[in-house]
This record gives C-alpha cells, structure tokens and sequence, in this order.
C-alpha cells in the first residue's frame, strides 16, 4: 500500500491505516534515510496505539519502553550498534519474540536477527514536508 504525505497532520491517516493494515501482526520494521521521518512518524503510530508516554529516538538506550493500553511498545534505534553482539547483549530475542509491539528504526543494522514476518514501513522523501509511505508484509 503507498500512501502520499503532503504535511505533518498527514502521518495521522497514515498511522490509522497502518494499524488496520498490520492486524495482529507486532513487529514493525521503518526504512528510509536519516531524517526521512521514522521517529516522527513513531511519534505518530504511538498516539494512534493510545501511548501517552513521551516518544523519542532511543539514539542512546537502543530501545525505550512504552505503555499502551494493549501492552508494551518498544521502540529500537540500531542506528549505532557497532555489532550484533550488541543486540545480543540487550536480550533481543525477548523483545522480537516476547507478544509487544515492537517498533524498529534502522532494521538494516539487524537485519539478520529479525523475525520472519514483520511488517515494513518504507518512507521516501519528495521534498521538505512530502514523504511517500510504502506498506508491506513481509
Ligand atoms: N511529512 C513528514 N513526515 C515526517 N517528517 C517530516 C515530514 N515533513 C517534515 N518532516 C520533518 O522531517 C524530520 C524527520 O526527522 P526524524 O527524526 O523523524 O527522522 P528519522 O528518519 O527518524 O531520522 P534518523 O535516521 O536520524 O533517526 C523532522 O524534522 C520532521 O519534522
Ligand atoms: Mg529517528
């Protein structure tokens, strides 16, 4: 599914048909350059998911815990993991496997240790506010 962003109040829609889109699927994978809008767009979805909790980019802790009415929403930013080890090391696996939603910015970095099925958020930047938002199962 492609879905056109034209302004920030956009991600809102793009939040509500990505929750319909996953189902019960809870591992959520977003790709797209440095400043493409992952956190922002997290930001988003966590609202859509009833998060109330301050949502930033976990650029220093690799994941922040979040509550939500369904349960847990961890949010991972890989961007500087030097190693594999590293998520190792966090105990990834009870995260990926543990039944929270998971929400993964810079999945590249762990690409071999991601669950089968995930859900794949792809954003391309046209210009400084409009992105193109591609949803898939993988
Ligand atoms: N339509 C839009 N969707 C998302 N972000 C937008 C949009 N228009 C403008 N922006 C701006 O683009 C920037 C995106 O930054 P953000 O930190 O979300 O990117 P990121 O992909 O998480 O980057 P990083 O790879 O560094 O983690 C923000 O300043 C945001 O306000
Ligand atoms: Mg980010």
């Amino acid at each position: 599914m492609t879905i056109s962003v034209e302004n920030l109040p956009d991600l809102a829609k793009v939040a509500t048909k990505l929750k319909d889109f996953a189902g019960t699927e809870k591992v959520f994978i977003f790709e797209g350059d440095m400043g493409a809008g992952k956190t922002t767009f997290i930001k988003t979805f966590c609202a859509a998911l009833g998060v109330t909790d301050v949502v930033s980019s976990p650029t220093y802790s690799i994941v922040n815990e979040y509550e939500s009415p369904n349960g847990s929403v961890f949010h991972f930013d890989f961007y500087r993991i030097k190693d594999i080890r590293e998520a190792y090391d966090l105990g990834y696996e009870e995260y990926f496997y543990g039944g929270g939603i998971c929400l993964i910015e810079w999945p590249e970095r762990v690409e071999e240790l991601l669950p089968e099925n995930h859900i794949k958020v792809e954003i391309k930047v046209l210009d400084e506010n409009r992105r193109v938002f591609h949803l898939s199962k993988v």
